[in-house]
């Protein structure tokens, strides 16, 4: 199991030097990527011009922008809470950045009271992730929501 609370540790102290979102979600992608086993894409989508936008990430190239709504992705900003998904091919909807992946779990970002990103990890096994993943994760990202200046995130 992945010691999220030694990463959310790492990724605090590395906020306290620059605050600023690009370099702080840049390392936190990193450090998820770096750390968590059996993962193809680590990284985050910020809100931009209504929609979300590719950010910092880790892994192959992927798609740019996601309508709200649309996606696991774009379903986590609409209900505004983190998608579990075991099996991608049953998500209606899913966006097929990399055809390996085959779980994913997406957690909504606040700041001021409003969704301004999401992170999402994707693996190449079915059922990669479990209630503890999505526990260590929400607690990473609370750390990150306190931690991180978004201020400039349209
Ligand atoms: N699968 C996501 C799209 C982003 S890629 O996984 C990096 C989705 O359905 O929202």
């Amino acid at each position: 199991m992945t010691d999220y609370g030694m990463l959310a540790k790492q990724i605090k102290a590395l906020a306290e030097d620059e605050p600023h979102y690009i370099p702080v979600l840049s390392n936190a992608s990193a450090l998820l990527y770096e750390n968590m086993k059996d993962l193809n894409w680590a990284g985050f989508y910020l809100m931009n011009k209504g929609s979300l936008m590719l950010g910092p990430f880790q892994g192959k190239v992927a798609c740019i922008r996601i309508e709200v709504g649309k996606g696991v992705c774009g379903t986590a900003v609409a209900e505004d809470a983190t998608q579990l998904v075991e099996d991608v091919h049953k998500f209606p909807g899913h966006i097929a950045c990399d055809s390996a992946s085959n779980s994913e779990i997406v957690v909504p970002i606040h700041s001021g009271g409003k969704v301004v990103a999401v992170l999402d990890i994707d693996s190449p096994s079915l059922s990669r992730f479990d209630e503890g993943d999505r526990e260590g994760l929400e607690d990473f990202v609370k750390v990150l929501e306190e931690c991180t200046d978004f201020s400039e995130v349209e």
